[in-house]
């Protein structure tokens, strides 16, 4: 076996997840961290933590610290205490409510006015289509359109997730942290 040698990179990142009631944050967190689903839905209360770490490559370990921060904080006033330097953050919709896609546009603004890089940057943003299990033919928005959707709404890139059928969340979580990576 390899000896442990000083020449490993340990980071800490805090990552935001948030995004409507319901859409699926802590689903997605579970199934990430735990490999678990539920198909009950108990609404998060405030905010809930997870550490995911990640073996980036050999030099590199990435320690996660997750903020599922729940869907009715939209209209609490405590996200700017919560988002307090994130270095990147998800925000969930669910494929099967549409206004759920509406309130993404919020939850990104929300974000973008009330924290910043260090070097002043807005940090890196991943938009999550969840629950795509549910709509197999589609959900309104073509591959095209979420595309220039992330264009116009700055963020860093997009995918159709489940946390039902574990879809892309490992694959969203390691682009965000090359992001995030990138900018640090
Ligand atoms: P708040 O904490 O209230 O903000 O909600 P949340 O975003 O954390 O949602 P949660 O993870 O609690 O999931 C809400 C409901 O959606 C639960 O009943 C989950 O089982 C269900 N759900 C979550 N993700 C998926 C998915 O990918 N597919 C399906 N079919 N159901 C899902
Ligand atoms: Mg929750």
């Amino acid at each position: 076996t390899k000896e442990l040698s000083d020449d490993v990179n340990d980071y800490l990142y805090k990552v935001l997840v948030v995004g409507d009631l319901a859409t699926g944050k802590t689903s997605m967190i579970k199934r990430y961290v735990h490999g678990i689903f539920s198909r009950q839905y108990k609404a998060t209360i405030g905010v809930d933590f997870a550490l995911k770490v990640m073996n980036v490559n050999e030099k590199t370990i990435v320690r996660l610290q997750l903020w599922d921060i729940a869907g009715q904080e939209r209209y609490g006033n405590m996200t700017r205490v919560y988002y307090k330097e994130a270095a990147g953050a998800f925000v969930v919709f669910d494929v099967t409510r549409p206004e759920t896609f509406e309130g993404v546009k919020k939850w990104k603004q929300d974000i973008d006015s009330k924290v910043f890089l260090p070097n002043k940057k807005p940090i890196p943003v991943v938009l999550l289509a969840n629950k795509v299990d549910l709509k197999p033919d589609g959900w309104g928005q073509t591959t095209q359109q979420m595309d220039e959707f992330c264009k116009e709404h700055r963020f860093c890139g997009w995918f159709p997730t489940s946390a039902k059928e574990n879809l892309n969340i490992g694959t969203a979580a390691k682009f965000l942290v090359n992001q995030i990576l990138n900018e640090n």
